[in-house]
């Protein structure tokens, strides 16, 4: 009997290894926009069959390097505002205490699936990072283990910042309602940081769907920043996939059919749809 193909995103932590492994080959480019020296081992041979066998994995790559450039800009400004701890939520393999220039003093703590955490403790364990790091393995659509490992940390900060980097997605609306709620619940959080897909309802690229069946996207809605809002989060400052793109000199790749396409179509048009996704940087809504 034919066995059914497995698919080699079997739940939503084989994602972290997609992203380490788009890092790990944007860091060996001549013309690299950053580097993430541990990208390549956390990666694994996972994270680069999942990376070759995704559709689209030029816009993939663009679109990541965009977003990691212009969320390390903006959680430099954000420090600047006097931030003592980062809760990095969904952190999956990112390595930011590791390769920013972080003051010493600073508290990162990272939140994933404890058997994520437990990877990523075991596989970095002979490396220091810039910062004080720690590592809560959690199920984050636990609501109360969230709550309680989240002020635990919180009570023992003064001025937070919160970042979910490529998680809100895989949430459902009520899940991503109840996380707006709970961190605007925790007084000493102050500022989130989130990339943004403001598309409205609309179908995956080709392909994903069947790719991403054990990690599925579930947050939708028609207006991103009016459903934050919503929940008491208001931006503060937004920087979009285009205006990133163009700062660091990457135009969107020269993927068959869309590249040509975005290069035919009339410049207004594009520079709208390139416009809206990116990331925002969320402040308390005033009293
Ligand atoms: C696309 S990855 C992004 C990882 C990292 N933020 C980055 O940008 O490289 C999504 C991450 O969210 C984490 N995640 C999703 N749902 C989660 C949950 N319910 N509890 C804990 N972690 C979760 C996954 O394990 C994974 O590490």
């Amino acid at each position: 009997m034919a066995s059914a193909k497995v698919e080699l995103i079997s739940g939503v932590s084989a994602t972290a290894s997609w992203m380490a492994a788009t890092r790990a080959n944007e860091s060996r480019r001549s013309d690299a926009i950053f580097q993430d020296p541990l990208a390549a081992l956390l990666a694994g041979d996972q994270g680069r069959k999942i990376v070759r066998s995704m559709p689209r994995r030029a816009m993939v790559h663009w679109g990541v390097v965009a977003r990691t450039s212009a969320i390390d800009r903006l959680i430099l400004d954000v420090l600047d505002s006097g931030v003592d701890t980062v809760v990095n939520l969904g952190a999956g393999l990112d390595t930011r205490p590791y390769r920013m220039p972080l003051p010493a003093s600073l508290r990162w703590i990272e939140f994933d699936f404890p058997d994520v955490v437990a990877e990523k403790n075991q596989l970095l364990a002979e490396h220091r990072p810039m910062c004080r790091l720690e590592r809560v393995g959690v199920d984050l659509s636990d609501r109360d283990a969230r709550t309680r490992a989240l002020s635990e940390c919180a009570t023992r900060s003064t001025n937070v910042l919160a970042l979910t980097e490529g998680v809100i997605s895989y949430f459902t609306n009520a899940e991503v309602k109840h996380l707006a709620d709970d961190l605007l619940a925790i007084s000493s959080i102050r500022a989130w940081i989130q990339d943004f897909d403001n598309a409205g309802r609309r179908p995956l690229p080709v392909g994903w769907e069947k790719k991403l069946k054990a990690a599925p996207f579930q947050f939708q809605v028609d207006d991103w920043f009016d459903f934050f809002r919503a929940a008491g989060w208001r931006p503060l400052k937004s920087v979009t996939t285009l205006e990133e793109s163009e700062r660091i000199g990457r135009p969107y790749p020269l993927d068959f059919p869309y590249g040509l396409l975005i290069r035919v179509l009339p410049k207004d048009m594009i520079r709208k749809i390139l416009s809206l996704s990116g990331i925002v940087v969320l402040e308390r809504r005033q009293a």
